[in-house]
């Protein structure tokens, strides 16, 4: 059975595109009394950024805090702050942020038009209603958040996605200007996120042309933008991350991304950090991307922590392998239908052990 693909269908790119975000919604405003709500990373509150933001009449800015990655708890009071301010349903969200801040805009967008909590629809193709209409504005590079079908939160019971058509930003405005200025750090561990999502496509069982053709140019724009120079690395970035995205829709991530769910569900440890501190453990499967990772870590003066998982007790270290293994399709892609014969628990314990 081949999947039937849904892609964002509206894509503006360019240095500048956020000064298009008011006309772009424009046409949006269609209810009488409605509003917008601009789900804004609080990073950004009281910067340029936030004055700039085409706020008019009843609009609500809602400032979000992503010191953790989302979680269920989290988007239902949102929801409810959004059904406290008014009782007319708003005319679109707009995510101003990272993958995390673009997660919360979608759910919320979707939540507003279904029913119960948002741990209710964590899997797959469980959204009935179509969501509010929703744009997202990327603010860092990597995720491929921006045209993934999921909006990845951290439930009571486990770490997983939203995952529907629904789940589709209506439009998407990649500006590289507003990658400029963000901490080397988080520029990296963002971007390395986009490296090892076209890693670990490329290097699949899954793999297939569709994947292949946007895995490759995803990997020789990282490569441009984490060894070379350019003056518009940032442009590059925001289509790697794009292309990126594309890439894993149509195949799947792999063994790294296993790993990071443990790490980020057990031990609080963003997306980004997290596959990076996987990463450089999987030699062993990934022998050229780590080799080259590596590279790119010492060209940026990169640091990881160590250590992480020294302190752990036997119940969180089992934890961490359950979550890490119960995602079969990731495994499936790496390793092949018998994988389970390859990565035993034993195996990725031992894994998890020298992180
Ligand atoms: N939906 C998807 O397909 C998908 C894919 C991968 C990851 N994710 C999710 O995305 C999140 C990770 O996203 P991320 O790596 O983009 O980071 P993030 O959104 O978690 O943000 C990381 C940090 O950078 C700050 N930040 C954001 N933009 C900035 C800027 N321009 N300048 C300075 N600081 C800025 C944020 O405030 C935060 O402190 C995780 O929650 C992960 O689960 C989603
Ligand atoms: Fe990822």
């Amino acid at each position: 059975m081949y999947r039937n693909f849904s892609i964002v269908p509206n894509v503006m790119f360019g240095r500048g595109a956020f000064n298009q975000l008011r006309d772009i919604i424009a046409p949006k405003r269609q209810t009488a009394g409605s509003y917008f709500v601009f789900v804004l990373d609080d990073v950004f509150s009281g910067k340029a950024l936030e004055k700039r933001l085409p706020i008019e009449g009843n609009d609500l800015l809602l400032p979000v805090n992503v010191d953790d990655e989302p979680k269920t708890s989290y988007i239902d009071a949102l929801v409810q702050r959004i059904g406290d301010y008014s009782p007319v349903k708003p005319d679109g969200i707009v995510g101003i942020g990272g993958g995390a801040t673009m997660d919360i805009a979608k759910a919320l967008s979707l939540m507003l038009n279904n029913p119960g909590s948002s741990a209710d629809y964590q899997g797959w193709d469980l959204i009935k209603n179509p969501s509010v209409y929703h744009v997202a504005v990327p603010t860092l590079a990597g995720t491929g958040a921006e045209i993934s079908r999921t909006a990845i939160l951290t439930g009571p019971v486990k770490k997983l996605g939203i995952n529907s058509d629904h789940t589709l930003f209506h439009q998407i405005v990649l500006d590289p200007e507003l990658l400029d200025g963000i901490p080397k750090d988080q520029w990296f561990y963002t971007g390395m996120d986009c490296y090892i999502h076209d890693v670990e496509s490329l290097q699949g069982t899954f793999i297939n042309e569709f994947s292949r053709a946007y895995g490759e140019k995803s990997l020789e724009l990282c490569r441009q933008v984490f060894l070379d120079d350019h003056r518009d690395k940032g442009d590059k970035l925001m289509m790697a991350s794009y292309f990126g995205g594309m890439s894993i829709a149509y195949s799947q991530v792999g063994a790294c991304h296993a790993l990071s769910y443990g790490l980020s569900f057990v031990l609080g440890i963003h997306h980004g950090i997290g596959c990076c501190i996987a990463f450089d453990q999987l030699e062993e499967i990934y022998p050229q991307g780590v080799k080259e990772f590596r590279v790119m870590m010492d060209r940026h003066r990169i640091t990881l922590p160590r250590n992480i998982t020294a302190g752990m007790d036997q119940k969180d270290l089992d934890l961490m392998v359950t979550t890490a293994l119960n995602l079969v399709p990731l495994w499936e892609n790496c390793l092949g239908a018998d994988w389970q014969k390859k990565m035993t628990r034993e195996r990725c314990l031992e894994l998890y052990r020298r992180m």
